[in-house]
């Protein structure tokens, strides 16, 4: 008898996200066994539970997922996941907290795309807002653009915790090559004059760039939203746009709305887990490979 798929799905949260349940089965897991209130000094033992109850070569049929809600917590438990390995017995290892890294990278990817179409230039130099930064999917995204040479501003309500979150990204995710700051919503009116992309990411429901300042942002060249729930994040973007042009923008500027990079999301995940059942040698997914996966996706568009 073949054995089945069978993908370990952990998760420090009291549910997985039954959208990641759902893909996994898509991509052709046959099972998604749910691990809850996981924490980071427990994945050791569950890792080598796991690997030792198959011959290696049945252990192409299993593998991890990590799940949750926080970015630093997912890429602690995705490195002690490869370092509790013991080859030959080791599997493919895809963190994802929030979907968060299949959607920045998504958005990123989408954000290059159009720098490049309609403005012949990229995100290296440019001045980047992540408005509503502070969550999984603005801390992914603002990295992603920093490591692409952008100066990137993580925007939230209260300056001392984006003051935070930039640190804590910079150091946690970015390796030497991020120079992320944070900055307070307060501060918007003056940050806009200068920003030539904005990512609008808070959470869903949240308008962080009204009308006004979508009019006052005289260099704005890209806008992306991916907040599904109206209102938009960004006054007068649609959540199907991809690249169109934003009402009341005096700049010319393009919006990316939340479906546009739902679709490179959703295939860039379904890649992902399905890269992981297929693999020869064990894989280790994160958002770097997330991206480069997202821009093969945004260059077939
Ligand atoms: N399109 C897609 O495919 C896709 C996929 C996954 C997620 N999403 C969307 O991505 C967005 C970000 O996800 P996430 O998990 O990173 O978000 P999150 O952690 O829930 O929220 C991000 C930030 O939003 C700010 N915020 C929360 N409530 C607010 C309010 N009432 N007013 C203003 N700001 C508020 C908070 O920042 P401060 O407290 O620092 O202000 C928070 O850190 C969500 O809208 C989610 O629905 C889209």
């Amino acid at each position: 008898m073949e054995k089945p798929y069978i993908l370990h799905m952990f998760t420090p949260e009291k549910n997985l996200s039954p959208f990641d349940v759902n893909m996994a089965l898509d991509a052709g897991w046959t099972s998604a066994i749910p691990y809850l209130h996981v924490e980071a000094n427990e994945v050791r033992a569950l890792v080598q539970d796991a690997i030792f109850s198959r011959s290696p070569k049945g252990l192409k049929r299993t593998g991890i997922f990590v799940g949750g809600r926080d970015a630093k917590l997912a890429v602690d438990m995705l490195r002690t996941a490869k370092q509790s390995m013991v080859p030959p017995f080791q599997v493919s290892v895809f963190a994802d907290p929030s979907g968060a890294f299949t959607t920045a990278a998504a958005m990123v990817a989408l954000v290059e795309r159009e720098l490049q179409a309609k403005f012949n230039t990229e995100l290296k130099g440019k001045s980047v807002l992540a408005l509503g930064g502070t969550g999984p999917v603005g801390q992914i995204a603002a990295v992603l653009a920093a490591k692409a040479g952008a100066q990137v501003k993580i925007v939230g309500r209260q300056l001392e915790k984006a003051r935070n979150i930039a640190s804590l990204v910079n150091s946690e995710f970015g390796g030497d090559e991020t120079r992320i700051e944070g900055d307070a919503d307060a501060n918007k009116g003056e940050l806009i004059k200068t920003a030539d992309v904005v990512f609008a990411t808070a959470a869903a429901g949240v308008q962080v760039l009204s009308a006004e300042l979508v009019a006052a942002a005289p260099q704005l060249k890209v806008a992306a939203d991916v907040n599904a729930v109206p209102p938009s994040g960004i006054a007068g973007l649609d959540a199907h746009h991809q690249g169109t042009p934003i009402p009341g923008s005096n700049s010319g500027a393009v919006g990316i709305g939340a479906l546009a990079i739902g679709n490179i999301k959703y295939k860039t995940q379904s890649d992902l887990l399905a890269r992981m059942r297929q693999a020869d040698k064990p894989i280790y997914l994160s958002f770097d490979e997330a991206f480069a996966l997202a821009r093969e996706f945004a260059q077939k568009l």
